[in-house]
């Protein structure tokens, strides 16, 4: 689309706007509060970048619009005038402007088929779009991320599932007055109440029938933390990986010695990661990560035989791409449920559809958050009350936490909304900035320029050849390897 001189002059120009989130109903998180506003605003365009700031009016959004204003931000559906324009969620197609610069979460940089339309408009107006996704330190680590806040709204969402499946199978637990997370005002009230599961866990305990209780937790990165703080709430303990099947042989004798008789007072967790998921295919050869990363094919999946017969819930939290083996098969799920295991549910949050659960087939919703599947016949369900097992796979989890993840969200931001705002070249940009810019007044920048093959050819991966500055852009997102070994 062509655009007039007056609408180039925009780039650059320090005036920032704030979209009214509208793609779904549930995002109430804003990428900066009144407060962040403020700052840039009081600062000065001299010092900050940032000379005015035009917020859309949005009646669901987590900050009232008068905030804004008593700060002095414009309250206006009209963004024409800001240079730079910022959202969390992508904007609808016909409302993009031309030749401005917008930043968001746009799921375009592996070409994926059904956000293609909006990178094209992207292109067509001229537009530069910086994606929160890939800005990334100068050591890959990503800077800007909801991970955390993923992992506390999915953990208790599921602790609140968990309760009602635990009701269908004929158990009374105290999970069942746990609410879910966007039904408390703050993550902190959310906290409490999980603390007051706890408590009944610790005096009342849980019936024998579902113990031991235990939650696996895979990887160590933003969400597994995230999933980790709020169960570690609950009275714990954790236990290594290979030491799971003692854990059962103990309760067991436990029971029989009379000790703790009938209740349990506690829960397990155990952590895992790669290292418990594969096996080198070559017995003399054992596991190393970076081989593992490397050379995914000559590795076998033992996940299957070596934790998940005794976990009762799967926290899934794990980064993960086609080349790697599965956590959990169809074809395992449904051996294992048939020599009995004590899986009760799978808390998916990495939503990956058709991915590391092989079986998840879609994404769930904040308000209907689980689904069952029966492994016996291969079925979906969408009630809580049958055989199988219970999955949640909600992907705008964060938003639950919408006050906290906001606030998380805008100090770091903030950060980079002055260079954003008031630059008009890319080269200007600072390196991790530039990085994340998939276009540049409508052209793709050179670290994207595979997008058109991947979209061509239905690519699943990225070409090698896009390795820069030590960050190495993987098909979903960009990945750092040199971060991630340094977990092990
Ligand atoms: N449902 C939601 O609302 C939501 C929100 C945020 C993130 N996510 C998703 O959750 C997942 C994790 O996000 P994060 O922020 O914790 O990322 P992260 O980078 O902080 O952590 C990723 C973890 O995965 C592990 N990992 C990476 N590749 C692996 C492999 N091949 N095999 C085994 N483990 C591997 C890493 O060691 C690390 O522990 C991502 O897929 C992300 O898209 C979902």
């Amino acid at each position: 689309m062509n655009s007039s001189g007056d609408e180039k002059s925009r780039l650059g120009n320090g005036v920032v706007g704030i979209l009214a989130e509208t793609v779904n109903k549930w995002e109430r998180r804003t990428p900066l509060t009144p407060l962040h506003c403020a700052r840039l605003l009081h600062g000065g365009k001299d010092r900050t970048g940032v000379s005015r700031v035009v917020v859309q009016p949005s009646a669901k959004r987590i900050h009232h619009d008068a905030l804004y204003e008593d700060v002095g931000c414009e309250v206006s559906d009209d963004l024409s005038d800001c240079g730079l324009i910022l959202g969390i969620k992508q904007p609808e197609l016909e409302t993009i402007l031309p030749e401005r610069a917008y930043a968001f979460f746009s799921h375009t940089h592996k070409a994926q088929k059904e956000n293609m339309p909006f990178l094209d408009e992207i292109l067509s107006k001229g537009v530069t779009l910086c994606d929160y996704e890939l800005i990334v330190g100068d050591h890959g680590k990503r800077l800007l991320a909801f991970g955390k806040y993923a992992g506390r709204a999915g953990l208790v969402d599921f602790l609140h599932g968990l309760g009602q499946r635990y009701l269908s199978l004929g158990y009374s637990t105290p999970f069942l007055s746990l609410g879910s997370s966007y039904m408390y005002s703050s993550l902190a009230a959310a906290k409490a109440a999980v603390v007051s599961v706890g408590e009944e866990i610790a005096s009342q305990g849980l019936p024998l029938g579902i113990c031991p209780l235990v939650f696996v937790f895979t990887g160590t990165g933003n969400v597994s933390l995230g999933a980790q703080e709020i169960f570690t709430l609950l009275p714990h303990t954790f236990v290594e990986p290979s030491k799971l099947p003692e854990l059962f042989v103990k309760d067991k004798e436990v029971t029989q010695n009379g000790k703790s008789t009938k209740r349990v007072y506690q829960v397990y967790g155990c952590i895992i990661t790669s290292q418990d998921m594969v096996e080198h295919k070559d017995p003399s050869k054992s596991f190393h990560k970076a081989d593992y990363y490397a050379h995914p094919e000559h590795y076998n999946p033992v996940f299957h035989e070596k934790i998940s017969p005794y976990m009762s819930v799967l926290v899934n939290c794990i980064y993960w791409e086609k080349r790697f083996p599965r956590l959990l098969s169809t074809k395992q799920i449904i051996d294992l449920t048939t020599k009995g295991c004590p899986l009760v549910g799978i808390c998916d949050i990495t939503c990956d559809i058709g991915g590391s659960i092989e079986f998840l087939n879609r994404a769930t919703l904040i308000d209907s958050p689980f689904f069952r599947f029966n492994p016996s016949n291969n079925s979906y369900y969408d009630d809580m009350d049958g055989d199988g097992v219970i999955c949640m796979a909600i992907d705008i989890l964060p938003t639950e936490f919408a006050k906290e993840a906001s606030q998380h969200f805008g100090d770091i931001l903030s950060g980079f909304v002055g260079s954003l705002a008031s630059v008009t070249e890319l080269a200007d940009l600072p390196e991790h900035l530039k990085r994340a810019c998939i276009s540049y007044k409508g052209e793709l920048t050179s670290l994207y320029e595979y997008i058109p093959r991947m979209r061509k050819s239905n690519a699943e991966e990225v070409p090698q050849e896009n390795m820069a500055n030590g960050v190495f852009l993987q098909s979903k997102r960009t990945y750092n390897i040199v971060v991630d070994l340094d977990e092990v």
